[in-house]
């Protein structure tokens, strides 16, 4: 098949990486990709739907897979649609559910899908009063897309009317915080979980534990992610059944009753609270790091489960996964998340140890090539995935990897799937 992938990260290389491997012969096209991308395929730069829809025609490209959030909420699958072409991903409206967290948390209370206790305004007296009824800390949340930094877990109340004053005011996210979300803080442990939807069916993945703060032991800022592992032993089949029944099923059958069908990867942040599992936020694509650890756990092809989704017919295919676990620690830059870093020549090491060669790989994220030398470009560079029958042997095999990775400022959190060990 011809397949364009829209993104630049390491979960748009994963995707590419792990169709690759499969037995059908495959080409690959990354709009825009980044500077590993061009070993698997081409990388394009057509950064106007249209025209990248006209190129997809003319090129006779069977399947795109969008990987970011972005382009979904502007609608490229709408776009994409109107031209007759195969699109894996929701519509722009469905996208909401990333894209608005109003809309997200009214869907969710709509349907009865479990979530934090919430107010959702634009008044500063309402969302003060509204913390007044709750106990520290507090959960404040600007409603549009701020690339995973509008949230704030505020420490006490008068931390929590800071960030709405700021929010409300424009000055700190702008026109993506003129509505807010005040939220009760749940107290748990977080997963995240991805169900590959078609409207109608779904497929669910084995669940995931992403890392988001910067630091070991949980310190830090919040990032978009410093590393995952998968399957999570913290989820039972008990629990994946309640979330089959609690989140996936009506979320699938609302968006079906509000008349925008979900498409595409549903992934659920949910934080387990005494046993039950509580929808902290749905976002409309894969989870990165959490799709490079998914990616090589499929057996069954990878491209074939996109193409059914895009095309209404997962009801058609098994899904098999591995019985092994993966691991994937990222690599950033030394001034991530707070700022860009000067690029930096990366050096991988050529590697010897059987057990790395075979059972570990490098999803390329933030990388740029210049005269045939790769460079760390800022912000997460890559991830070193290690696959094994443990969670342990897995961790142990990706940071083996990690260590024959170098470049100036490099920085990994050095205790991944720590809560599963
Ligand atoms: P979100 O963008 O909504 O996923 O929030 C980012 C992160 O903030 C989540 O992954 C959680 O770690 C944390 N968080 C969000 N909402 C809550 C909540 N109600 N209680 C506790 N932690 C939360
Ligand atoms: N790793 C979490 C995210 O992609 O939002």
């Amino acid at each position: 098949m011809k397949i364009l992938i829209l993104g630049a990260g390491g979960r748009e290389y994963s995707i590419a990486r792990a169709i690759l491997n499969e037995d059908q012969e495959h080409e690959i096209f990354f709009m825009p990709g980044n500077g590993a991308t061009n070993n698997l395929g081409t990388n394009l730069d057509i950064k106007d739907y249209d025209k990248l829809a006209d190129y997809a025609k003319e090129n006779s490209i069977e399947l795109t897979i969008v990987g970011p959030e972005a382009p979904l909420v502007d609608g490229v699958v709408d776009i994409f649609k109107a031209k007759d072409l195969t699109i894996f991903g929701p519509s722009k409206e469905a996208a909401q559910l990333e894209g608005s967290k109003v809309y997200m948390k009214n869907f969710l209370a709509k349907y009865n899908i479990p979530t934090a206790k919430y107010i959702e305004t634009a008044s500063i007296e309402d969302a003060f009063k509204f913390t007044e009824t709750l106990t520290a800390p507090i959960v404040v949340k600007a409603d549009g897309l701020c690339g995973g930094k509008g949230v704030i877990i505020a420490q006490s109340h008068d931390e929590a009317k800071v960030a709405i004053s700021e929010m409300l005011s424009g000055k700190s996210f702008g026109s993506a915080g003129l509505k807010v979300i005040v939220e009760e803080f749940l107290d748990g442990y977080e997963l995240s979980m991805f169900a590959v939807c078609d409207g109608e069916d779904y497929i669910l993945l084995p669940a995931a534990q992403d890392h988001k703060r910067l630091l070991d032991g949980d310190e830090g800022p919040n990032t978009g992610g410093m590393g995952a592992y998968a399957p999570t032993p913290l989820v039972d089949e008990e629990l994946y059944q309640k979330v089959r029944d609690r989140v996936i099923r009506p979320t699938l059958d609302g968006m079906k009753k509000e008349g925008a069908p979900f498409e595409g990867v549903l992934f659920i942040g949910i934080m387990v609270v005494n046993g039950e599992p509580i929808t902290l936020e749905f976002n409309v694509r894969f989870g990165d790091p959490e799709c490079e650890i998914l990616m090589p756990l499929m057996t069954s092809s990878v491209s074939d489960m996109f193409l059914k989704a895009s095309t209404n017919r997962l009801s058609e295919i098994k899904v098999e996964f591995s019985k092994q676990f993966a691991v994937g620690v990222v690599m950033a830059s030394g001034n991530y998340p707070y700022s860009s870093s000067t690029p930096a020549e990366i050096i991988v090491d050529e590697v010897h140890h059987e057990d790395v060669k075979n059972f570990t790989h490098i999803s390329y994220a933030g990388v740029s090539l210049e005269d045939g030398v790769l460079y760390a470009d800022g912000g997460r560079v890559l991830v070193c995935v290690g696959l094994g029958d443990s969670i342990k042997q897995a961790r142990d095999r990706a940071y083996l990897r990690c260590g024959q990775v170098h470049y100036a400022g490099k920085k990994i959190r050095t205790d991944i799937a720590y809560q599963a060990l």
